[in-house]
C-alpha cells in the first residue's frame, strides 16, 4: 500500500467530470484518503510547478491552473503511486494516451489534460505535504 497525490484539473471540473474521475478510480481499487476543492492563487500554482519555470509552456500552464477551481486528492492503494501514473492517468498528451486511461477519456488537450499525478516517491511526499496536513489524511 502506498499513497500518491492527484489533481482533477480545472478543465475536468468545468466539464463536470469530478464524479466520473473519482468513480473511475474507486472502481479500480483506489481509495480517496484526502480531498478538497480549491481555487489556486498564481503564487501557489507557480510554487507547485516550480520545476517547469523555465519551460516555454509555463505561463500557459499557470494561467490554466488558476482558471477555475480544482480538486486536490491523496489516493491510496496497492502500489498506487506507480499504478496511477503508469496505468490509469495516461500520457500527458491525450492524443498519445492509451485507450481507457483518464486522459484519453477526459482530457481536452496536452495543456488542459484533466488530471495530475506525482511522478516519483519524492514528489508524492512533497506534493502531499504541500497541500494536506497529516490530520486531513484518512
Ligand atoms: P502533471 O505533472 O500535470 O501530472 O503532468 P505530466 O507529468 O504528464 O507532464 P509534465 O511534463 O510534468 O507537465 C506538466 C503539465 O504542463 C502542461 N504541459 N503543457 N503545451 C505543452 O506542450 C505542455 N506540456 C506540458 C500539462 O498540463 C502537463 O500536465
Ligand atoms: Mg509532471
Amino acid at each position: 500500500m502506498n499513497q500518491t497525490f492527484a489533481i482533477i484539473k480545472p478543465d475536468a471540473v468545468k466539464d463536470n467530470k469530478i464524479g466520473a474521475i473519482i468513480a473511475y478510480l474507486e472502481e479500480r481499487g483506489v481509495r480517496v484518503a484526502a480531498m478538497k476543492m480549491v481555487q489556486l492563487t498564481r503564487r501557489e500554482a507557480e510554487g507547485f510547478y516550480a520545476e517547469h519555470r523555465e519551460r516555454g509552456f509555463f505561463g500557459e500552464l499557470i494561467t490554466f491552473m488558476v482558471s477555475g477551481p480544482l480538486v486536490l486528492m491523496v489516493l491510496e492503494g496497492e502500489n498506487v503511486r506507480f499504478r496511477y501514473r503508469e496505468e490509469l492517468m495516461g500520457a500527458t498528451d491525450p492524443a498519445q494516451a492509451a485507450d481507457g486511461t483518464l486522459r484519453k477519456l477526459f482530457a481536452r488537450s496536452k495543456g488542459e489534460n484533466a488530471v495530475h499525478g506525482s511522478d516519483s516517491d519524492a514528489s508524492a511526499v512533497r506534493e502531499i505535504g504541500y497541500w494536506f496536513p497529516q490530520h486531513e489524511i484518512f
